[in-house]
């Protein structure tokens, strides 16, 4: 953990501003501690000689792109002081030109993400199956893995309700191997063609391009009603995993079942999962809401703030195996099928190694904007299975990038590089790169002494395609009866939920029906959930002034999995963020104690005073009773000494919005007062008062361990 001197994340510079404009010419400054860009490699794979720096700016000195010094980039060249701006102002030209082509074309969908560059270490428990290089016991890997949201415009908000991305590129010594999921384990479509179909009743109506980023109106409820293998996934992004605390808090997977093959040749059927090592927790619905407008920028400030703070997040990878059989079912689910998953009871998840995000990046556009994810970036011992969707992505990334990155060589871009050595006969093309040597690029060839040469057998670790059998079969555009349940699992997961978690997802319907204009729709989508769970539905009529319709459909029942439940286990608090509400009337010693006290537990604590600045003892405050919401923490501490402030509108709401989201308080000697005044029981579940601060912080980490006191509520 990097020593900061318990500085509190989100430094913009890596030095403190001066207050004049700073004249005295010197280099550029070195990122912040916590900052790199990509590993420095040629667009071939191999090490470069450099430093990071090089590729970023030089110089003390402002140049033109072609580096002649510039004497004045604040006036146009003109003909006179008042006259007009003559042509010849190639500086003005060259300047204007590149600002107006800055911006390239977000991504068609998960446009909005967040990234951060870390390593993987491989456990070798995966050896029995895979022979990939990358998962032997303590290898490691430089990884950078970007978060998203899938339906918002890349300016969008982070706390929406919608499904995550969660892509890794792994930078292995055999090529870039690309785990491109998200955070639930079910997909809305069995068949990429209909990807174009899913995302356009996703995304805002095309007339009036309203609303953004959410999944609350007509034509997604129409889609998904209509198209019932769509229940699934959608009954996932009702749940609390539709509005995740933290991206550090999201389990990640890669839904496809993939096909390793290890040493001897033999295969295994996988499904990749992603666990967070703190847990997987939610936003309230509130607090998602007002996140939007108080802090659109939550997941990523979260992201960056916590690796700043040393508080690095984990997860494990892990795999789920199934025999390869030649109907590739297991358990009578068909493996093919992305809107299905294997319950963990079933086939538990087996950890084959830890990834770790340690460094943030140095340039948003650069490294996060331009990284190309690609399903088919895979590594010798991992192979695709022929399941409908993903053979369709295996098609869809390379193909975008075409028009996103501007050209055929994005793999170029730096972070897009490999760290194994290329040798692809790929030539020229809008933004070259590499400067090719040789007369040859093809096969077979002499003129270069037949250089390159086709890998052949395992010792010089060819990428196999797994022989597996194809069936003989007419051509069809239809699909097997075993992807035609479309409501069991759904049941399994309602089934599966505790009861504030069922609570969650009724009113998750009712809101996003709610918001719909259409009764039809939302009578459609009632016989949708008739066919799921009757209480269920008739919960959510009843929230719409509706009548529940009887099942269509007769569902078989499935045993309820509790491992996809997010409540009732215990989980690390690192990274966790504290407000404390003081005032100058505070004994200075005890606010300094238990900032100390936090930073010691790995939280970060946020100083909440009635005006910005510091206190009296010099503690500087993060933020006034104006610019403190309740969203920011995970708990709230009210110090001794408040007395006088206790009945201030802005720290009763606060105390009160706190409550509601059931999250810990705790309020040491009169900071009590506060929670008279807001009307807070201090003997209900999850509030914490006492004499002693440092004792009241230790109850509520032990609180925030659990992320909510949900009793409070339920
Ligand atoms: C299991 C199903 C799927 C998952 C888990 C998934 C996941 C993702 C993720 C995580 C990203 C963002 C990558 C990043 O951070 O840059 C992404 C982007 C994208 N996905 Fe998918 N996706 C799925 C299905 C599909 C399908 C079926 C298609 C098309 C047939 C598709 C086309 C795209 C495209 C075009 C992008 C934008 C890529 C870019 O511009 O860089 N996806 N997907």
């Amino acid at each position: 953990m990097p020593d900061k001197s318990h500085a509190v994340p989100g430094a913009p510079a890596p030095e403190p501003p001066t207050l004049e404009e700073p004249t005295t010419p010197r280099e550029p400054l070195e990122p912040k501690a916590d900052q790199t860009g990509p590993d420095v490699r040629t667009p071939s794979g191999a090490v470069a000689n450099e430093d990071q720096a090089v590729n970023a700016q030089q110089g003390e000195w402002l140049t033109t792109s072609v580096g002649a010094r510039l004497r004045d980039t604040d006036h146009s060249l003109k003909a006179g002081e008042r006259g007009p701006t003559l042509l010849q102002d190639h500086h003005l030209r060259e300047k204007i030109t590149h600002f107006d082509h800055e911006r390239i074309p977000e991504r068609v969908v998960h446009a909005r993400g967040a990234a951060a560059h870390g390593v993987f270490t491989g456990y070798g428990t995966a050896a029995e199956v895979t022979c990939a290089a990358f998962l032997d016991k303590d290898v490691q890997t430089p990884v950078f893995t970007r978060f998203s949201t899938v339906l918002g415009s890349r300016g969008s908000a982070d706390t929406v309700r919608d499904t995550r991305g969660f892509a890794t590129k792994f930078y292995t010594a055999e090529g870039i191997f690309d785990l491109v999921g998200n955070n639930i384990p079910v997909f809305f479509i069995q068949d990429g063609i209909k990807f174009p179909d899913i995302i356009h009743a996703g995304k805002p109506h095309p007339d009036r391009e309203i609303p953004q980023a959410q999944s609350a109106h007509d034509t997604f409820w129409d889609f998904v009603s209509l198209h019932t293998e769509a229940q699934a996934h959608t009954m996932w992004n009702m749940s609390d995993r539709g509005i995740p605390r933290s991206f550090r808090m999201m389990e990640g997977f890669g839904i496809h079942t993939f096909r390793m093959i290890n040493a001897a040749g033999e295969t295994s059927l996988v499904k990749f999962h992603w666990k967070p090592r703190l847990g997987v927790h939610a936003q309230t619905w509130e607090e998602a809401q007002l996140t939007c407008g108080f802090d659109p920028d939550f997941h990523r400030r979260d992201l960056a703030d916590a690796i700043e703070a040393g508080a690095y997040p984990e997860w494990e990878l892990g795999i789920q195996v199934f025999p390869d059989e030649p109907d590739q079912m297991f358990a009578g689910i068909d493996l093919l099928d992305p809107t299905k998953i294997v319950p963990e009871e079933l086939a538990p998840v087996q950890p084959i190694g830890l990834l770790q995000l340690n460094r943030n990046p140095s340039n948003y556009f650069a490294e996060t904007e331009q990284v190309a994810f690609h399903p088919g970036n895979l590594v010798r011992g991992i192979d695709v299975t022929d399941d409908a969707l993903l053979q369709a992505r295996l098609f869809s990334y390379i193909d975008t990038q075409l028009t996103r990155l501007g050209g055929p060589n994005f793999n170029q871009i730096p972070i897009n590089r490999p760290h194994a050595p290329v040798n692809d006969m790929l030539r020229d093309g809008f933004h070259q790169d590499a400067v090719h040597r040789g007369v040859a690029p093809y096969r077979p060839n002499s003129l270069d002494g037949g250089c390159p040469f086709h890998a052949s057998g395992a010792d010089d670790r060819a990428f196999v395609e797994a022989p597996v059998e194809v069936a003989a079969a007419p051509k069809t555009r239809a699909q097997a009866a075993s992807f035609d349940d479309h409501f069991s699992q759904v049941r399994l997961f309602w089934r599966s939920m505790t009861p504030i978690e069922q609570d969650h997802i009724v009113l998750a319907y009712s809101f996003e029906l709610g918001k719909c204009y259409e009764q039809t729709i939302k009578e459609r989508q009632l016989q949708c959930l008739a066919n799921i769970d009757a209480e269920l539905c008739s919960r959510v009529a009843a929230n719409l002034g509706l009548p529940a319709p009887a099942a269509s459909e007769s569902v078989p029942d499935a045993d309820p999995s509790p491992a996809l439940s997010m409540v009732g286990e215990s989980w690390p608090v690192d990274g966790r963020v504290i407000g404390v509400v003081t005032c100058p009337d505070c004994p200075q010693d005890e606010v300094a104690a238990i900032r100390q006290a936090i930073f010691d537990a790995g939280m970060v604590p946020l100083l909440i005073g009635p005006t910005g600045g510091q206190l009296p003892s010099g503690i500087p405050l993060q933020r006034s009773f104006d610019t403190a919401r309740s969203i920011e923490y995970d708990a709230v501490l009210l110090a001794g000494g408040i007395a006088a402030h206790a009945d201030d509108p802005r720290v009763t709401l606060l105390v009160q919005e706190v409550f509601r989201q059931a999250k810990a308080i705790g309020a040491w000697g009169d900071g009590d007062a506060a929670l008279t005044a807001a009307a807070v029981d201090a003997a209900a579940p999850g509030v914490v008062v006492g004499d002693s601060g440092e004792q009241v912080l230790t109850e509520l980490a032990g609180l925030l361990a659990k992320h909510r006191a949900w009793e409070r509520v339920g």
